[in-house]
């Protein structure tokens, strides 16, 4: 009967309480853009066809930034308050009938059970609209809710408009409002831009409705926490705390263990297993997946890497765009820079660097290398300070170690160069000829001992200095 859900979320702002050149909406919260939060909690209640922003300050970017197909943009070229926005919103959306739900940009962490909320409450009463509120411990900067004696909403006050006693309310309007889009439409050039600011506040609407005989609904929720905007740095690092935090008790609840949760940032699109246990400071980035059963050390970062079970990160260990088969570990003090494979059981120490390089079950790199652009067979031992050397000054050259060989500490491999199945590498060696399986490799000069060199020096050094 209400009929169909249109909604409206308004990002043309450029926010100047930002002190930013980038708009305000394409600031990052929890992982992502603000405003792709609240297009994330619109889907929940409309299909993206029926959803439009409305652009103005940077409008390619923010549509940029909006991935989602179906979604309808409204230019707003100069932005003349959130009730102009609507305004300009008018010629394309006052055909649609049934309901009309507006969000700002800047509001990320709204719910869709809150939106559910506010939108049945539109619908239980006969009203034209319900409007979010939220009796705040100090509401400076929000819009207060003024009522009458019978507690109905008469309408909206802004900050800058407002007298000391209406500044005395600490109900404040969250900016999240349900109206039947019949009586809204009907209304909204009534608007003018009457106050300090010479803008077209939206919150308007409320007394506009109120004095044209309708009802606007108040929905009161307890916690503000819920709803909070961003205007400035501050309240964003706020609020990315709040988006952040949802985000771990979500893991811990589904069974991963968490040490200091408060340090911990983990983005939205990250799965962990079961039982896999995070270290405090650790940042587990972008499409990352995560078995069960692993350990992520702490102050490790971790971005769009795939593990599987049992796999180790140690502390401080910096991976990206990798894959790391069961029970594989790297770290402490490694880094995984991309696309590299780390094959079942293998194992990474400390300083070791891999970049595009396939290190196969079992094989190990303990301590100190740069393996890049390589293919390391099965069960490779890498000396301590082995170096490929990838790059001739003009391209990259890959390096091949066949399964079981065991190259010596400090080995350079001059690519393109490829080590034999079984083959040894003495210490030390400059490899720059392909060595055949199973063989011996000897790349460096021959040691001279000679005998009694040292004594005769130093008597000799005592002489001079007589
Ligand atoms: C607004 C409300 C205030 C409420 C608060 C809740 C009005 C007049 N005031 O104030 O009552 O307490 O939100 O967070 O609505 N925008 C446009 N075009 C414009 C102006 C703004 O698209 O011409 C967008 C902005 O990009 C932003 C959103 O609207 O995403 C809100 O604008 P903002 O200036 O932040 O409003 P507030 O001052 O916070
Ligand atoms: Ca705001």
């Amino acid at each position: 009967m209400e009929g169909p859900v249109t909604v409206v979320i308004l990002a043309a702002g450029l926010g100047t309480r930002m002190k930013s050149r980038k708009a305000k909406v394409l600031h990052r919260a929890g992982g992502r853009y603000l405003v792709e939060h609240v297009l994330g909690t619109a889907q929940t209640l409309a299909p993206p066809e029926r959803i439009f922003v409305v652009v103005g300050h940077q409008a390619a970017a923010v549509r940029a930034a909006i991935q989602t197909p179906g979604v309808g943009f409204i230019e707003q070229l100069e932005q003349k308050g959130t009730g102009h926005a609507l305004m300009v919103a008018a010629d394309r959306l006052s055909g649609l009938d049934g309901r009309l739900v507006i969000l700002y940009g800047d509001c990320p962490l709204v719910r869709p059970r809150t939106l559910e909320g506010l939108v049945a409450a539109q619908e239980s009463s006969d009203a034209a609209g319900a409007i979010l509120t939220a009796v705040m411990d100090d509401p400076t900067g929000y819009g207060r809710v003024l009522r009458d004696g019978g507690g109905h909403v008469t309408g909206v006050v802004e900050q800058r408009a407002g007298t000391p006693e209406q500044l005395a309310i600490r109900e404040a309007n969250m900016g999240l409002y349900c109206y039947r889009a019949a009586p809204f439409w009907r209304h909204i050039q009534e608007l003018r831009p009457d106050n300090p600011a010479r803008e077209y506040y939206l919150t308007d609407m409320v007394e506009i409705l109120h004095r044209a005989g309708h009802t606007v609904a108040p929905y009161r929720i307890d916690d503000p926490g819920e709803v909070l905007g961003i205007n400035d740095r501050e309240e964003l690092a706020v609020v990315d705390r709040l988006l952040r935090a949802r985000k771990v008790r979500e893991l811990m609840l589904a069974g991963v263990t968490i040490e200091k949760p408060e340090t911990v940032t983990v983005d939205p699109d990250v799965t962990i297993g079961m039982d896999t246990i995070v270290e405090p400071f650790a940042q587990i980035l972008g499409r990352t997946t995560i078995g069960e059963n692993c350990r992520i050390g702490a102050c490790s970062v971790i971005r769009d890497s795939e593990l599987a079970d049992e796999v180790e990160i140690g502390q401080f260990t910096i991976v990206g765009t990798s894959r790391l088969e069961r029970g594989a570990n790297a770290g402490p003090f490694a880094r995984l820079r991309m696309e590299n494979h780390v094959a079942a059981g293998a194992h990474i120490g400390n300083f070791v660097e891999l970049k595009k390089t396939r290190l196969g079950a079992g094989a190990k790199a303990g301590h100190l290398a740069y393996l890049g652009d390589s293919d390391i067979g099965a069960g490779v031992n890498i000396g301590a300070g082995t170096i490929t050397c990838n790059y001739d000054g003009y391209r990259k050259h890959g390096t091949k170690i066949g399964a079981g060989a065991f190259i010596g500490s400090n080995s350079t491999l001059v690519a393109p160069v490829e080590v034999g199945e079984g083959a040894y590498l003495a210490a030390g060696s400059v490899v720059t000829n392909d060595v055949p399986a199973d063989a011996l490799a000897v790349g460096r000069a021959r040691q001279v001992n000679k005998e009694d060199w040292a004594r005769k020096r130093r008597s000799l050094g005592k002489e001079s200095s007589r």
